[in-house]
């Protein structure tokens, strides 16, 4: 490598220093703008320039770094200076996991950046749920080296679920042997639960929206010491639509946070929410790397069609050098294959994966036993969200209910129970129904349980519009929120 030149600009204190990537460039006759790192902090610049891209290729010497240090971190890549990445999984002096957020937009290398860290839970010995809300599509080979994967919303609803039971059921045994803090494999293994493709769980109009913003900040706030940690790995154009909730928003702000490329719009939400530190800048990343210079129409103009994407580049907000851009390694065969990618495999290793400590079987329940996904998953990890239409509007259902099959503990809580409530005169108007109408038309008639399979074909038998699954879920949900308003 040729010559690396740093230059130190200092502006007045309590001046910003503002810049333009491409007319920075542009002065110092520099054609590709990758091959220059600017970091800001407050009045002080630093911009290095490099004699070639330094993030071009990023390389994993080998799959077995991915190992947990002692300090409890990963090697997940490289920064401009050749520092390593890491992110933290575990914190030993506390006894805690943690909570990880991988942000950015449509093919900026989420999934990709989520193998690595797939593969290096798998070689570290953690235990993990993953959740892939793009139907399996994100990270094929995560199965078979996790210890459940499931790929629709119900059955990251019955993830979420379950992981929250055994969080609760380790805290009783905890609680029980004196235990303040979670000592990774004495005995239970760390756990991580990981949602791919968060976004479409968490946006608004989702049907399990609520559902999954409650156990998604209470894993976030209780599992840490239970040796139980969570990431979303997600697009979002606004942080509204992780969820909608300060609280979520303020447990990912203490987690690990890796921004990849991202929209102008997120930009100004991290630094109103202080997600990014005051006085910093971000450099931006283009989609793609490499020199452009406009030629003659006339040219030759076919040699340069496939320009170097910058996939996997962002910054670590959560590390010590949240503006120096960063790069995830790259991993995977060149080209796509047929099936399973034999590079990411190989990734994961031939080793077996963590599995749940056997003492929390029992908690985690039939969803997990069979490693279900879909509605078998849902129906078996949350009973109650069928079990409560049994009463037919018969009063308040209560938040609490027995399912533990543990037998002898304190009843949960069940966060978003199904709750029938009246119908008021005007909206039985048969012209003017909703769908949420036609739901409770039918369940107020049925003169037993229904489950949503049973009301789905109820509600097409009414003469209306013929309507499908989820939309029957967004009317039980949205009548159960309309439900615990009235209660209140
Ligand atoms: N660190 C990297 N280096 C080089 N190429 C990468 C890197 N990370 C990802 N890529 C490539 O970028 C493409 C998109 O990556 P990926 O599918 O991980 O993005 P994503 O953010 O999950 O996208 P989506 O929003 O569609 O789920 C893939 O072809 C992948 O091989
Ligand atoms: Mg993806």
């Amino acid at each position: 490598m040729g010559k690396i030149y740093e230059l130190a600009v200092r502006v007045p204190a309590g001046d910003v220093i503002n810049y333009d990537l491409g007319r920075l460039a542009d002065a110092m006759d520099i054609k590709d703008p990758a091959r220059l790192a600017v970091e800001i902090s407050g009045s002080q610049g630093l911009v290095t320039i490099y004699p070639e891209d330094p993030l071009a290729e990023v390389l994993m010497p080998d799959p077995e770094s991915l190992l947990m240090d002692s300090t409890g971190r990963i090697w997940v890549g490289l920064h401009h200076n050749g520092r390593r990445t890491k992110l933290r999984l575990y914190d030993p002096k506390s006894g805690s996991a943690q909570r990880m957020l991988l942000f950015g937009t449509t093919g900026a290398g989420k999934s990709t950046g989520g193998q690595i860290i797939l593969a290096a839970m798998k070689r570290s010995g953690i235990g993990v749920f993953y959740a892939d809300l793009k139907g399996g599509q994100s990270a094929p080979e995560a199965r078979g080296n996790c210890d459940w994967c499931v790929y629709t919303q119900e059955g990251a609803i019955a993830q979420l679920r379950v992981f929250w039971n055994i969080m609760k059921a380790r805290e009783v045994r905890y609680a029980a042997a004196g235990r303040s803090k979670f000592l990774r494999d004495r005995p239970d293994p760390l756990m991580y639960l990981i949602l791919d493709e968060a976004n479409r769980l968490l946006e608004k109009g989702a049907p399990y929206r609520d559902e999954a913003t409650f156990y998604i900040k209470d894993i976030g706030r209780t599992g840490r010491s239970l040796g139980m940690g969570i990431a979303l790995f997600a697009q979002a154009g606004h942080l509204e639509e992780l969820g909608g909730s300060d609280t979520l928003r303020s447990m990912l702000k203490e987690g690990e946070v890796i921004l990849l490329r991202w929209t102008s719009n997120l930009m100004r939400q991290l630094v109103a929410d202080g997600l990014l530190p005051a006085g910093q800048k971000l450099m931006p990343i283009p989609k793609y790397a490499g020199a452009f210079e406009l030629k003659s129409q006339f040219d030759d103009t076919e040699a340069d069609e496939d320009r170097p994407g910058t996939q996997g580049s962002g910054y670590h907000l959560s590390g010590l050098h949240p503006t120096a851009r960063m790069r995830f390694f790259k991993v995977g065969s060149e080209m796509p294959t047929d099936g399973l990618d034999p590079e990411m495999l190989a990734l994961y290793g031939d080793g077996p994966h963590a599995v749940l400590e056997e003492t929390s079987w029992e908690d985690a329940g039939e969803a997990y036993a069979g490693r279900l996904d879909g509605m078998d998953a849902y129906k078996l990890a949350c009973p109650e969200q069928f079990e409560e239409t049994k009463e037919g509007g018969g009063g308040k259902a209560n938040g609490r209910g027995g399912n533990s099959g543990g037998g002898g503990r304190p009843a949960r809580s069940i966060p978003v129970p199904v709750i029938p409530v009246a119908v008021p005169e005007q909206q039985q108007n048969p012209a003017r129904r909703t769908i949420g109408d036609r739901v409770l038309a039918v369940m107020e008639n049925s003169d037993g349980e229904m489950d949503i399979y049973e009301i789905l074909a109820a509600v097409n038998a009414d003469g209306g519009k013929t309507v499908k699954l989820g939309s029957i879920r967004s009317a039980l949900t949205g009548l159960n929120a309309a439900g615990r308003d009235g209660d209140q």
